[in-house]
């Protein structure tokens, strides 16, 4: 099967440019085929921008185990709809994912059942370096050096130094310091106000976790990535280690503060939880000066019911795949970044953070994950039209300017004009492990 996708804006690694892009198969054939090729399908983008698909690094999917938040169709009908071809999964199911054979059965359902490719991160817990050391079939290691959604946790130093001395995967960490949350807990228990969660959750807690996994990752010379970083004071610590240290930023943390607990309330309550305007506009900051390289959803769905419980009992996370692309390129529509600037945050970056083999890119040869994006099209995010099994959206209600109208996923159609083909399978992401990390394939 060959697609000719004619007069789009293509955003090409050296820039965006008009031109034309021959799909063969699952692969991108050609960038600007010469004379008049022959195609099965043409696609006439005239006044639509193409760009490679986004690969979100942070997801919770749910399954197998609680498939009642979310599972495998829904979170990937979800991913279809919002442009991102690409997830990696975070290992806090049930059961969680810290042996090669969960892995390996993970895989296994994902493969039956994921619209959109898929890869997922080996969980580490205080005894099981074995498997860290040996298991290969995934991005790298996650691990929660403060507790958050699930029982997952390695607060324990030795254990600690051990995964970063003995393992040569990539490690990214959930960075919130354990002992300073339960402290805040004592001081704060008893309260039922979702605005304290900013105050258990606090500034110190993030900051103290990060410096930690930083002073690992560096003394042992460990690739090492950030995730969803919330606070201006982390940002000084990961700018400027010549590669090994890359970082992460989520959609609620530039886009909500804890001013907005009073319309919100537990809808927006996250681990780590969001911090202050001040910190909105640092990480933002951050993504253009490029001390943060990433945009990732951290998409971590419960529902309403659950979320609708009285703090603290309300369950922390929020539903973002469908929206994330939008939420970006409404930000090229008000001018504060540029579509090339989205591309690599949400595509390129990503890739190499990761070393995925062929992706993040509109390139020869590349795999045709690709997504046409209409920069004027304007459409207000409502609960009852979204796609996570969770059924709402933290963003219900916000009208955004430049959505995308089209996925490709390894060269099929996986969305198009507001409907998704069920049919289409993504595949196993590919690591190449060898190549040794972010700036280093530069
Ligand atoms: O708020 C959160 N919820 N943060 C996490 O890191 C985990 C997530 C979840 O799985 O619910």
């Amino acid at each position: 099967m060959k697609t000719l996708i004619k007069n789009a804006t293509a955003v090409l690694p050296t820039g965006s440019v008009k031109t034309s892009v021959l799909i063969e198969g699952n692969r991108i054939a050609d960038i600007a085929p010469a004379g008049q090729s022959s195609a099965d399908e043409t696609v006439d983008a005239t006044g639509l921008h193409l760009i490679p698909g986004v690969i979100d690094d942070q997801v919770h999917f749910r399954e197998p185990g609680l498939t009642h938040k979310e599972d495998f169709q829904h979170a990937t009908r979800a991913c279809a709809k919002g442009g991102v071809t690409t997830f990696l999964e975070m290992p806090n199911t049930q059961p969680n994912t810290i042996t090669a054979d969960a892995l390996e059965s993970k895989l296994a359902l994902a493969a039956g059942k994921c619209l959109v490719n898929f890869g997922f991160y080996i969980g580490a817990t205080p005894d099981n370096l074995d498997v860290l050391k040996t298991v290969r079939r995934t991005p790298g290691i996650k691990i929660f050096i403060g507790s958050s959604t699930g029982n997952l946790l390695v607060d324990d130093q030795d254990a600690l130094e051990q995964i970063f001395a003995e393992t040569s995967l990539p490690i990214c960490a959930h960075c919130e310091d354990e002992t300073t949350v339960r402290d805040n807990m004592q001081r704060f228990a008893g309260t039922q106000d979702v605005a304290d969660h900013s105050k258990i959750r606090d500034h110190q807690a993030a900051l103290i976790a990060t410096r930690r996994a930083l002073d690992l990752a560096k003394r042992h010379d460990h690739r090492f990535h950030v995730l969803h970083v919330s606070t201006a004071n982390e940002l000084a610590l990961i700018a400027d280690h010549g590669g090994l240290i890359t970082g992460e930023v989520c959609p609620h943390h530039l886009f909500f503060n804890i001013d907005d607990y009073a319309r919100l309330g537990t809808r927006i309550q996250m681990n780590p939880s969001i911090k202050t305007r001040e910190d909105n506009q640092a990480l933002w900051q951050a993504l253009l000066d490029e001390t943060i390289q990433v945009i990732a959803t951290d998409h971590a769905p419960h529902t309403l019911e659950e979320k609708q419980q009285p703090y603290p009992k309300s369950p922390s996370g929020l539903p973002a795949v469908e929206n994330s692309l939008a939420l970006l390129l409404d930000q090229v529509h008000r001018g504060n970044c540029s579509i090339e600037q989205v591309v690599h945050w949400m595509c390129d970056a990503p890739a190499r953070v990761w070393d995925i083999v062929n992706k993040g890119r509109i390139a020869v040869g590349y795999d045709a994950d690709l997504v046409l994006v209409d920069l004027q099209k304007t459409s207000t995010i409502l609960d009852e039209q979204q796609e996570t099994k969770s059924s709402w959206s933290p963003w219900h209600g916000t009208s955004l300017t430049g959505w995308p109208v089209r996925t490709w996923v390894n060269g099929k159609t996986v969305f198009q004009d507001g409907r998704i083909d069920n049919r289409i399978r993504g595949s196993e992401v590919q690591f190449d492990h060898a190549r040794g990390g972010y700036w280093k394939t530069q």
